[in-house]
């Protein structure tokens, strides 16, 4: 199955194999702007015949920002870099997909940052000014101009970040969303508009990133994160990217697949495609998520980083005859 292709919408991917967005922090010039660093590194991975890539978390605002060196799409200049990029990834074969972030309280740039409760991530971090409406509605303008930059750079698929307790996993959490006006008592309101915004220029396949754990007893478990499938589903959302923690310091007890049981519980309870993710490095592990019905993409992080070919290792050691890129063929 691993090898076999997968359809959403109108866009097919030739194989189940994802390639994890995963930050670079390469832009030297601390603009935002594609750099060689990312058409070098994306680009390979096309060749090693991942089916779909996933640039990393890319800021729709610069005060959404990890570092300075993140990738940006918040301004139009962004997009011909980002041109280039999709089609590179194009004419080798892959399809390719960005994420959409905004890191809230966990922005590490100059200035002001915000989230939605005036709360500090840890002791070494930055206290967030308290979100105003007028900073909300911003802030979900900023996600629609994101996605409308990255139809126009010619990205096939949109992933929202939902996860790893950056901005919009900070407005689900009862651990980090202490409001008590409307994005308080419906903690998942300032989610379901980022969607129905990016739905108005984004007609595409869309997927959320999330955490599906917070590790913390006052947390988001994985139930919580199945009534939240459910509605994300209703909304249009196609596929939940199900990572887990990092909303609050937690210890995580991480061994093969720790991801992949929540990947299940939340495709078999809300009845919705997922995509598994987390030390998944074999052909043999990746096969069994997906013949057994626990996931319907494999999303690939470090592996990927250590072997841009890993698609090819996966192939040989599943005894599949992968086709090689051309110029390769004597390779093979
Ligand atoms: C260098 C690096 C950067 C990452 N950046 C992102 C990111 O931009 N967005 C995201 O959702 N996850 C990010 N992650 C998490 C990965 O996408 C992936 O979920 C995680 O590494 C677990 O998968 P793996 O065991 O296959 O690496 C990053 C991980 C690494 C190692």
């Amino acid at each position: 199955m691993l090898f076999s292709p997968y359809t959403i919408r109108d866009v097919t991917f030739k194989n189940r194999i994802v390639m994890s967005p995963m930050c670079m922090y390469a832009c030297d010039r601390e603009d935002g702007t594609v750099h060689n660093w990312h058409l070098i590194h994306y680009a390979s991975r096309a060749v090693g015949q991942v089916g779909l890539i996933i640039v990393e978390a890319t800021a729709v605002t610069p005060q959404g920002r990890i570092s300075a060196r993140d990738l940006g799409i918040w301004n139009d200049d962004h997009i011909d870099g980002l041109r280039t990029l999709t089609s590179l990834v194009h004419e080798q074969g892959a399809k390719i997909g960005i994420q959409l972030a905004h890191a809230g309280r966990k922005a590490m740039v100059a200035g002001e940052i915000i989230a939605p409760s005036p709360l500090p991530f840890d002791e070494t971090m930055r206290t967030p000014k308290e979100m105003t409406k007028a900073d909300i509605e911003e802030t979900i303008h900023a996600f629609q101009q994101g996605a409308r930059r990255a139809k126009e750079a010619g990205f096939d698929v949109i992933e929202i970040h939902a996860a790893h307790g950056y901005l919009i996993n900070e407005f689900l959490s009862p651990l980090t969303n202490k409001r008590t006006d409307e994005y308080g008592e419906n903690r998942y309101r300032f989610l379901s508009e980022v969607i129905e915004a990016v739905k108005e220029v984004w007609s595409g396949p869309l997927f959320v990133r999330i955490s599906a754990s917070d590790y913390h007893p006052d947390g988001l478990t994985v139930n919580d994160y199945v009534e939240y499938a459910k509605r994300m589903k209703a909304q249009g959302v196609d596929l939940i990217d199900v990572s887990s923690g990092a909303v609050v310091p937690a210890k995580i007890d991480a061994y093969p697949g720790y991801q992949v049981p929540f990947a299940e519980t939340i495709r078999r309870e809300a009845n919705v495609a997922t995509g598994a993710v987390g030390l998944i490095t074999s052909g043999r592990q990746a096969e069994e998520i997906l013949r057994n019905g626990r996931a319907d993409l494999i999303f690939i992080g470090r592996e990927l980083l250590r072997n841009p070919y890993w698609p090819k290792t996966a192939a040989n050691e599943l005894g599949i005859q992968l086709e090689a890129p051309k110029p390769y063929v004597r390779g093979w």
